[in-house]
C-alpha cells in the first residue's frame, strides 16, 4: 500500500505554470476534499506570503474561477518559503516550514537547468528523506541528456519517487482511449494487422508559439509534442492489454510498444515552419526549429508488422484540434461499399467525440452504398477533473501510473533521437495551411491526411 504525501511543495510559485495549471488544480484537490496538508510555495520573487495570495486570487480569477470556500482553505493551508536556489538556507528554511512532515512531495515546477541545483539542496538538508519529486517535461533533449537528467535525479531520488508528468496521460479523453480499445469486445478481433490498414493522428494548434519563442528555438515541434504526448497517444492505442493485476503493468505496456517502434530516419520525418516564425521574439533570424512535424512510424510487432502509424502535429494550422483516425482495410465486395473503409476516429480535443465510419444502402432501386458516420459525444460532465488535478492528486496519494517512467523516456527518446540528429530540411508553410504540402509524401499510400473539421 502506498503512503499519502502529508505535505505539497511547489518551487516556481510565482511563475507561469503554478499560475496558469497548479493554483487551479489545488483548488479543485481542496475543494473535493483530496488536499488537507500544507502547501508550501518556493520562490526567489522576494515576496511575502500575502503577495502569493494574491497571485493565486488572480490566477483562478483568470483559470477556472474563485471557488470562495474552497480558496481560503486553501489559503489556509499555503506557505511561503522566499529564498535563492543555490543557496542551502533556501532549503534549510523550507525543511523548518516542513515540520514534521515526514513524506513531503516536491514539485519542480522550474527550468530544467535548475534541477541539479534544487534536487542536490533538498538532499543536503534533508528535504529529500522519504520524500516524492515530480518533474515536467521537457525531460532532456535526446537520449543522451534524457539519460544525464534522470541521473541528476536518481543522485537524491529513487526512480520510485519520481513522479514525471506528461499532461496528456491525465486527460480525460486520452484515457478514454484505453477504456474503449480495451472494455469493448467488438474490437478485440480487428484491432490488428489484419483489419486495420492505417492509424492517423493530427494534433493541430491554430495558435502559434504565444510568446514563447526562446523556448520553442531549443524545442521544436518533434520535441515539444511529438516524444511525449503523441508517442503517449501511440502507445495508448498499439498496446497489448495490461494485466489488471498489477501497478505498472499500463507503463510496462508502453514501454514495450516504444521499444518496438522503429528509429525514425529522415526520410519518414517532413518538417515545416510557418511563414514569420522568424519575426517571433526570441527566434533566431535564421532559425532552422520546426513549428510542424509529419511523421511516419512503424512498429515492429506482431499486432502491428506493417500498419502505418502517421503523426502529424504544428502550430499555425486551420484548427486547434486532436483526433485519431483508424481505418480499416475495406470489404471485398467493392461495388456495395463504393470502395469506401470502415474507420474509427476519436477526437481527443477540444472535446471528446468518438465516430464510426460505416456504409449504409443508398435508398432507392440499387443496391450500393454510401458513407455514414455514427457519432458518439459522451457527457461532458462537470466532474470532469483538469489534467493537473487529477496527475497532482495521484501524486499525492502515491499512485504512479499515469507519469512516465525512466525506461519509457528513453525509449521514446531513442525513436525520435535518429530524426534529430540528421533533420530533414524545414519547409515553410502558410499560416492557417494544413503545413508544408511536401507533408503529402507520408500518407500517399494510405489515401492522404483526414484533417478535422471542428470549425462549422
Ligand atoms: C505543451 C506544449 O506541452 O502542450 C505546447 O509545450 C502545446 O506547445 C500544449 O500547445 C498542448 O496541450 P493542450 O493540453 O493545451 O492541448
Amino acid at each position: 500500500m502506498t503512503e499519502f504525501s502529508d505535505a505539497f511543495v511547489f518551487f516556481g510559485a510565482t511563475g507561469d505554470l503554478a499560475y496558469k495549471k497548479i493554483f487551479p488544480a489545488l483548488q479543485a484537490l481542496v475543494r473535493s476534499g483530496k488536499l488537507n496538508i500544507p502547501i508550501v510555495g518556493v520562490a526567489r520573487a522576494g515576496w511575502t506570503l500575502e503577495q502569493l495570495v494574491e497571485r493565486a486570487r488572480e490566477s483562478l480569477e483568470e483559470h477556472g474561477g474563485v471557488d470562495e470556500a474552497a480558496f481560503k482553505k486553501m489559503t489556509g493551508l499555503l506557505r511561503y518559503v522566499d529564498g535563492d536556489y543555490s543557496k542551502l538556507e533556501t532549503f534549510k528554511a523550507l525543511r523548518k516550514e516542513l515540520g514534521d512532515a515526514k513524506r513531503p512531495l516536491h514539485y519542480l515546477a522550474i527550468p530544467p537547468s535548475m534541477f541539479a541545483t534544487v534536487v542536490g539542496h533538498l538532499g543536503d538538508s534533508g528535504c529529500s528523506e522519504n520524500a516524492r519529486v515530480v518533474v515536467e517535461k521537457p525531460f532532456g533533449r535526446d537520449l543522451k541528456s534524457g539519460r544525464a537528467l534522470s541521473a541528476t535525479i536518481h543522485s537524491v531520488f529513487d526512480e520510485a519517487d519520481v513522479f514525471r508528468i506528461d499532461h496528456y496521460l491525465g486527460k480525460e479523453t486520452v484515457q478514454n482511449l484505453v477504456v474503449f480499445r480495451f472494455a469493448n469486445t467488438f474490437l478485440e478481433p480487428i484491432w490488428n494487422r489484419n483489419y486495420v490498414e492505417s492509424v492517423q493522428i493530427t494534433m493541430a494548434e491554430e495558435f502559434g508559439v504565444q510568446g514563447r519563442g526562446k523556448f520553442y528555438e531549443e524545442a521544436g515541434a518533434i520535441r515539444d509534442v511529438v516524444q511525449n504526448h503523441l508517442m503517449q497517444v501511440v502507445g495508448f492505442l498499439a498496446m497489448e492489454p495490461p494485466a489488471a493485476a498489477y501497478v505498472g503493468s499500463i507503463r510496462d505496456e508502453m514501454v514495450k510498444v516504444f521499444r518496438q517502434i522503429r528509429p525514425l530516419t529522415s526520410e519518414d520525418v517532413v518538417r515545416g515552419q510557418f511563414r514569420g516564425y522568424r519575426d517571433e521574439p526570441g527566434v533566431a533570424s535564421d532559425s532552422n526549429v520546426e513549428t510542424f512535424a509529419a511523421l511516419r512510424l512503424s512498429i515492429d510487432s506482431w499486432r502491428w508488422n506493417g500498419v502505418p502509424f502517421v503523426i502529424r502535429t504544428g502550430k499555425c494550422l486551420p484548427e486547434t484540434a486532436t483526433e485519431v483516425l483508424v481505418t480499416l482495410k475495406r470489404p471485398p465486395l467493392t461495388n456495395l461499399s463504393q470502395g469506401q473503409n470502415n474507420y474509427l476516429r476519436f477526437r481527443l480535443s477540444p472535446d471528446l467525440n468518438i465516430a464510426l465510419g460505416a456504409s449504409v444502402k443508398v435508398p432507392g432501386e440499387h443496391m450500393i452504398g454510401t458513407r455514414t458516420e455514427l457519432s458518439l459525444t459522451p457527457d461532458a460532465s462537470s466532474d470532469e477533473m483538469s489534467a493537473y488535478e487529477r496527475l497532482l492528486g495521484d501524486a499525492i496519494e502515491g499512485d504512479p501510473t499515469l507519469f512516465s517512467r525512466q525506461d519509457a523516456i528513453e525509449a521514446a527518446w531513442a525513436v525520435v533521437d535518429a530524426a534529430l540528429d540528421c533533420p530533414a530540411p524545414v519547409l515553410f508553410y502558410d499560416v492557417g495551411s494544413w503545413g508544408p504540402v511536401e507533408s503529402n509524401t507520408i500518407t500517399a499510400d494510405i489515401g492522404g491526411w483526414s484533417n478535422p473539421r471542428v470549425k462549422t
